[in-house]
Order: structure tokens, then C-alpha cells, then sequence
């Protein structure tokens, strides 16, 4: 099913001409750091990333990250293997960055202390900008009942600029309905303008530094911003207003004529996407566009070139493409790689095809290592990899003696048993059973549904081909039976980026 965009593009989208130095609208598959060493030095103007905690694993992709549920000690170890990881990665980063450009990294509190010290290594501490504060959820959403802390409620997006000459535009939020209330609260009487009442007297108070009038106006002497005959013509404009006979006359501000508020480090006018939004693609990690849109906004120009390295389901790159940049991204996981190409083709209405990339339209997918045909003629037990990780699950170490599983799903929503302590969310997975057949049949089926009864399991994830209407009906009545689901995905399903819709 096609999503709409959640947002309409701001500036009308120029279709661009790709760089002369780096190849636009390309999706790469594969591990950025061997990707980002194609690229040449200072051709991107903008860099936003999004990495994983845990960034060797593809299965985040899906199930989002379940890294808090682990012992402190585990995460500990966890986040130096983290910052190992992401090093040499963000070297590359600052090398292909321009030296006007800004790069943007958004993670939270799981590392973000270990990351500005990294950042500010790289990119030189003067160069760090801000630290954002993206609140993305209530508290409620966190602070489960019995928890000993506070709800987990933002995520952390730290600013570095290559240099000082970077590209900067301010931004502004519209009034909400509680700032208009208190802050311009006149309405004038005849024009119905609504109007807040600004200081006049000059900056520094009895001490100003700038050399301001002094004088009376109204029976109030004072060290004036306006000269005696500025103040006199405003007076009788109507655009000075004293409350009462004493009282220090102010100046009207109106609202018609501000720009907004100015958009600070916190962000809490982003909500999260919902499961039910028309962005939604099902994807716990997934960003939301009015998110990228802002950075896009505050950091680059039309026909600029934006890079996400980390690019997941593609929201910079669709952010991108809605307000004209040029745009560049990078995934591991094959499976992103299609999703985000099929929410370009419906959600930006353009092409997956070489010829129109060619004259400037249309975008590329380059690298993608899978095909249909490849994966027949692959080993049994590299296709039960492939089809486990590309379902977001973790593959079965041992591969003799799996007993029908080839893999399990750790869905993080799931409640974790509360007798098991920091591991309890071990108990919640799902089976994956692969096989590599053209048609599977009923009798496939029924081994499934033994394994699912033995192992207690509400819902299961079946890989293959195809299946007969034996083995379908088969799940129907299984379901109806015991009101455990199996899930039937076929190969074209995850291949074809259709999978995000079935695991939804
Ligand atoms: C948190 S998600 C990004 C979500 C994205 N911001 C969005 O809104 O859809 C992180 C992505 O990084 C990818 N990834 C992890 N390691 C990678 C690597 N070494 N090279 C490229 N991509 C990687 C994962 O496959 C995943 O899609």
C-alpha cells in the first residue's frame, strides 16, 4: 500500500543536476566505511547519521534496539566496541564533508557522552555547534510502573560545523495557543490585531553602553532606544502605549509581523511517528520527515547535497528529495536499501531507473548483493542466514540439531518476564523456520506448528519460495485452532520490500 508524504514539500523541488564531483540520488548497499572511501574529500554539504547502538546488528532495522534491557556490565563493554566502531566511520565522515558543511549525529543516552568526546576529537571542539534535545515521547511511554528512574524521554543530535564558514539558517515555529495567550494578549481595538507590549527603555538599564537618550516621555524619565522625536511620531501612530498615568510606556509588538519563536536546542514540537500515521512504515527506528525537514532547513540550501550513512528506511532521503537537495545514501542491510527505494518511488513519486538517473531524475540502488537466482544456488545454511537477518532476527549458532528453528525474533515491544530480571526479554521470541524449497507444503506446516506448540510461541515467521493452498489453509486453521500465528513470507516478499507491511 502506497504512503502519502506526512508533510508537503516547503520549497518547490528542483529536479538538480547530479554534482560534478559525487554521483545524487544513489542508494549504496553495503558497510559505509567501505563506501565512504569512494567518496572524494569535501563533496557533501550536509551529513546526518542515525547509527545503531549496536551497529553489527541488521536486525535492528526492524525490532529497534533492545540493548537497555541488558546488565549494565554487558552495555559498559557494548558502548567502547560501539565507539571503535563508529570512529573511523565518522573520520570518513568529516573528510567527505565540505568545509562549509554540517554534520549531524543523533543517538541517545545509552553513548551519547562517549560520542561528543569522540566528535569533539575528530571535528575539534570549537566546531561543535549544539546539542539538540529531541523529545520524542511522553514519560509515561518509559518509566514503567516500579522503575527506579526517570522516563527516557529524548534522544540527544549533536551539531558540528567542518569549519567556521558553514551554512547557517535561523528557523521559527509558529506561536502555540498558550504562548499567544500570554505573550500577545492585546487585540487592538479597529483592527483586531493581536499585539504584545515590548521594552523601549534602552538595554543596560540607568548604565547604558550604547550612548541612549535620556529624557522624559510621559512623566517618566528614563534612557530612552528612540530619540525624543522617533518616540513622539510612534506616540501618535498609536504604537506607544502607557497602562496607566505613571507607568513606563511600552511599544506594541504585533504578531502579523513576527516570524514566530526561534527554534532553540529542545525540540518538543516533533512527536514520534505513530504506528497508525500514513509516514509510518513499521520500523521502530524509523525518524520522523518533520525531524530531517528541520535539519535539512537549518543546514543546507536547494540543490545542496545531503548524506545519510546510516540511512535506514530513508526519511533524510525522502526529507531531501521534498525540499530539493541532492542527496546520497548509505545501508548495510539489502533489505533497508529496498524499503527505502520503494518509499521513494511511492511517497516522492520518482523512478528507480539508470536512464532518467543519467539526465538528472530518477535515482539508483548500487551494490545490492541479492537476487532471486542467487539465493536458490546458495548454501542451505547461508540462505537460513540471509533469510533470518533479513527478517531482523539472530540466526541459530549451531545448524545440526536446531530443532525446526533456524532463528529467533527478540521483538523489542514485547514485555519481558518480570521473574527474569535483566535477561527476561530472552523469554519473548518468535520462531523463524527457512527453507530454501519452491513450494512448501503442508506437511512443512505441520512440523512448524509442532515446533510453535512445544516452544509455547504465539506467532511464528516462515521463509521459502512459495507455498501450496495445502499449506495455507493449513495456517488458517492452526490459528483457528490455537490462536497462534504463522507468518508466510516468501522470498519475493522480502526481496520486493514488501516484508515491512507483513511484520507490521
Ligand atoms: C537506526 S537505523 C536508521 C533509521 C533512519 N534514520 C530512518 O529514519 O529510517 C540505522 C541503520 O543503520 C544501518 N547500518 C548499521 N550498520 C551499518 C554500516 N556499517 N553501514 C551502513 N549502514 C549500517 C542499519 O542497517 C539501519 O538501517
Amino acid at each position: 500500500m502506497a504512503k502519502k508524504p506526512a508533510s508537503k514539500p516547503k520549497e518547490t523541488p528542483v529536479a538538480g543536476k547530479p554534482s560534478s564531483l559525487v554521483d545524487t540520488r544513489v542508494i549504496y548497499c553495503g558497510d559505509n566505511l567501505e563506501q565512504l572511501k569512494k567518496l572524494p574529500d569535501g563533496c557533501v554539504d550536509l551529513i546526518y547519521i542515525d547509527p545503531p547502538f549496536n551497529s553489527n546488528r541488521n536486525y535492528e532495522v526492524f525490532w529497534g534496539e533492545t540493548k537497555e534491557k541488558r546488565a549494565f556490565d554487558d552495555r559498559h563493554a557494548s558502548t567502547q566496541a560501539y565507539i571503535d566502531f563508529m570512529r573511523p566511520r565518522c573520520v570518513e565522515l568529516h573528510r567527505v564533508l565540505k568545509k562549509t558543511g554540517s554534520f549531524y549525529y543523533h543517538c541517545d543516552w545509552h553513548a551519547s557522552h562517549y560520542v561528543k568526546i569522540m566528535l569533539d576529537q575528530i571535528f575539534g571542539e570549537n566546531q561543535f555547534i549544539n546539542e539538540i534535545i529531541w523529545k520524542r515521547q511522553s514519560a509515561h511511554n518509559d518509566a514503567k510502573q516500579g522503575a527506579r528512574h526517570l522516563g527516557r524521554v529524548h534522544d540527544t543530535i549533536f551539531f558540528y560545523a567542518k569549519s567556521d564558514e558553514y551554512a547557517f539558517t535561523h528557523l521559527y515555529k509558529t506561536y502555540d495557543q498558550e504562548y499567544l495567550e500570554k505573550f500577545y494578549k492585546h487585540v487592538e481595538e479597529g483592527t483586531g490585531r493581536r499585539y504584545s507590549l515590548g521594552d523601549i527603555t534602552a538595554p543596560g538599564g540607568a548604565a547604558p553602553s550604547k550612548g541612549n537618550p535620556h529624557y522624559e516621555f510621559l512623566g517618566v524619565t528614563r534612557y530612552w532606544r528612540f530619540s525624543k522625536e522617533e518616540m513622539e511620531r510612534l506616540y501618535k501612530e498609536g504604537q506607544i502605549v502607557q497602562a496607566k498615568n505613571g507607568a513606563v510606556p511600552r511599544q506594541k509588538r504585533y504578531l502579523d509581523e513576527g516570524k514566530g519563536v526561534p527554534v532553540g536546542t529542545v525540540w518538543d514540537d516533533i512527536g514520534p511517528i505513530q504506528s497508525a500515521s500514513d509516514e509510518s512504515l513499521g520500523y521502530p527506528t524509523q525518524k520522523p520527515l518533520k525531524l530531517l525537514e528541520r535539519i535539512l532547513e537549518m543546514s543546507s540550501k536547494p540543490n545542496d547535497i545531503v548524506l545519510d550513512a546510516f540511512c535506514g528506511c530513508g526519511t533524510a532521503l525522502v526529507a531531501a528529495e521534498n525540499l530539493g537537495r541532492q542527496w546520497i545514501g548509505i545501508d548495510v542491510s539489502p533489505t533497508a536499501c529496498r524499503v527505502m527505494a520503494k518509499r521513494l518511488r511511492d511517497v516522492c513519486k520518482i523512478k528507480e531507473d539508470e536512464k532518467l538517473w543519467r539526465i538528472g531524475r530518477g535515482f539508483v540502488v548500487r551494490d545490492l548483493p541479492w537476487t532471486e537466482a542467487k539465493l536458490r544456488a546458495m548454501p542451505p545454511f547461508e540462505f537460513e542466514n540471509w533469510a533470518v537477518i533479513a527478517l531482523g532476527g539472530r540466526p541459530n549458532v549451531a545448524k545440526v540439531g536446531d530443532m525446526g528453528i533456524d532463528g529467533r525474533i527478540y521483538p523489542v515491544s514485547a514485555t519481558p518476564k518480570k521473574d527474569k530480571g535483566e535477561l527476561g526479554f530472552m523469554d519473548v521470541w518468535y520462531p523463524i523456520q527457512v527453507k530454501q524449497k519452491d513450494k512448501v507444503g503442508r506437511p512443512d506446516i505441520d512440523s512448524f506448528e509442532a515446533v510453535m506448540t512445544r516452544e509455547d510461541r504465539t506467532k511464528g515467521f516462515f521463509v521459502a519460495f512459495d507455498y501450496s493452498s495445502d499449506a495455507m489453509s493449513e495456517i488458517q486453521s492452526f490459528f483457528k485452532k490455537s490462536g497462534k500465528s504463522i507468518i508466510a513470507l516468501t522470498v519475493k516478499d522480502i526481496l520486493d520490500e514488501q516484508i515491512a507491511y507483513k511484520l507490521a
